[in-house]
């Protein structure tokens, strides 16, 4: 069966009791998440959930994004079917009670005199918009302590960009595993990415700030069938990373000849179904806008049979009552992706201090693909 590009399995996946800690889902909420791209979210408010949580993103007067709890403190009406007024405030559909950025209600319509109350208030995350993306803090009401991840830059010859989203149903940590596993390309993308001669790869992991990086030696140059390393001897750099809370990178280079970074920015919208948005942005001797549309087809290709692997690989851990992993040193992202998603959720203190994040280990892996 084909999944349809980005449309849920299973709706109802989380209406039958599902045992959480049975599963990889942790919930760091000290960190910024991408709520939506830039360029959608307009006049209109827009709906999303930041793991199960509703949530009303829109912008103020001055442009700035809000993102408040999707619940009018009235009557429980979701606030993203309203409008935002020209004073920019959120205006509930159903009897007008409009909210700031700050979740306070500024205006209720039919009272003789101006007043405000605190219960009247919404739940409201710090917002910032930063590379293309709206920022929302994980933790309602609270002041960030550091900044979005910033996306990288790609200049030179040929340099562009281009993005495409995909709702996955599938944890965060199952997501970010799959983004970044190389093992699976040959089977499951079987002749899209690796050629049919196998080579020896080694991988070197290492912890970065805030995540996990590894780096491949020995890779020669080529795409699916097209092997022109294995002529030339050339070898591609290459980088795979994890970046607390949700970011998953892929870095491809040749030196003097391209770059290409596949950075995967992602949104928990609930335990079970991920939404994630690629920015690839390259420079090559070719043409931008021709790379752009290439990597758009094949990458959405891809995406499609990693999004049906995903949600079978949810769907048989919810009907069996958790996850179970027999691994092997070649699986070098998952276990570490998963220990540094729960040691930041962990290293919240009430208080507001943080505890240092787990520390990953240095490996060296020799393996072929
Ligand atoms: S429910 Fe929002 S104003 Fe009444
Ligand atoms: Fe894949």
């Amino acid at each position: 069966m084909s999944v349809p590009f980005g449309e849920p399995l299973h709706h109802g996946a989380m209406d039958a009791a599902v045992d959480l800690a049975a599963h990889s889902v942790a919930f760091p909420r000290r960190w910024w998440y991408p709520v939506a791209r830039s360029s959608e979210l307009g006049r209109k408010p827009l709906a999303v959930t930041l793991m199960g949580t509703p949530l009303a993103v829109f912008r103020g007067a001055d442009g700035t994004p809000g993102v408040v709890l999707d619940r009018c403190s009235h009557r429980n009406y979701p606030l993203s079917l309203g409008r935002v007024t020209d004073e920019g405030l959120l205006q509930c559909g159903y009897h007008g009670w409009s909210f700031d950025q700050g979740g306070s209600c500024r205006f209720v319509p039919g009272l003789l005199e101006t007043r405000t109350q605190s219960t009247w208030h919404v739940a409201a995350h710090a917002a910032v918009e930063q590379d293309g993306f709206v920022w929302a803090w994980g933790e309602p009401g609270a002041e960030p302590t550091r900044a979005p991840f910033a996306l990288p830059v790609v200049a030179g010859r040929g340099a562009g960009e281009t993005v495409f989203r995909i709702d996955l149903d599938s944890t965060l940590r199952a997501a970010s595993e799959n983004a970044l596993d190389v093992p699976h390309t040959a089977y499951l993308h079987r002749g899209l990415f690796r050629g049919r001669r196998r080579n020896r790869i080694t991988a070197i992991r290492r912890p970065v700030t805030d995540g996990i990086e590894v780096q491949y030696l020995g890779e020669p140059v080529g795409m699916g069938p097209l092997r022109l390393g294995e002529a030339s001897g050339r070898t591609f750099d290459h980088w795979d990373r994890f970046l607390l809370p949700s970011v998953a990178q892929i870095e491809y280079a040749v030196q003097g000849w391209f770059r290409v970074v596949n950075t995967i920015v992602q949104l928990p919208l609930s335990p079970f179904r991920t939404r994630a948005w690629f920015v690839v942005r390259f420079s090559s001797p070719l043409p931008g806008p021709l790379v752009g549309t290439v990597v758009k087809l094949q990458g959405r290709r891809i995406l499609g049979q990693d999004a049906e692997a995903l949600a079978r690989q949810t769907e048989r851990s919810l009907q069996l009552g958790g996850e179970r992993y027999a691994s092997t040193e070649l699986d070098l992202l998952g276990t570490a992706i998963w220990r540094l998603l729960r040691s930041a959720e962990r290293a919240e203190q009430p208080d507001g201090e943080d505890l240092p994040l787990a520390s990953v280990s240095e490996r060296r892996v020799v393996f072929e693909a």
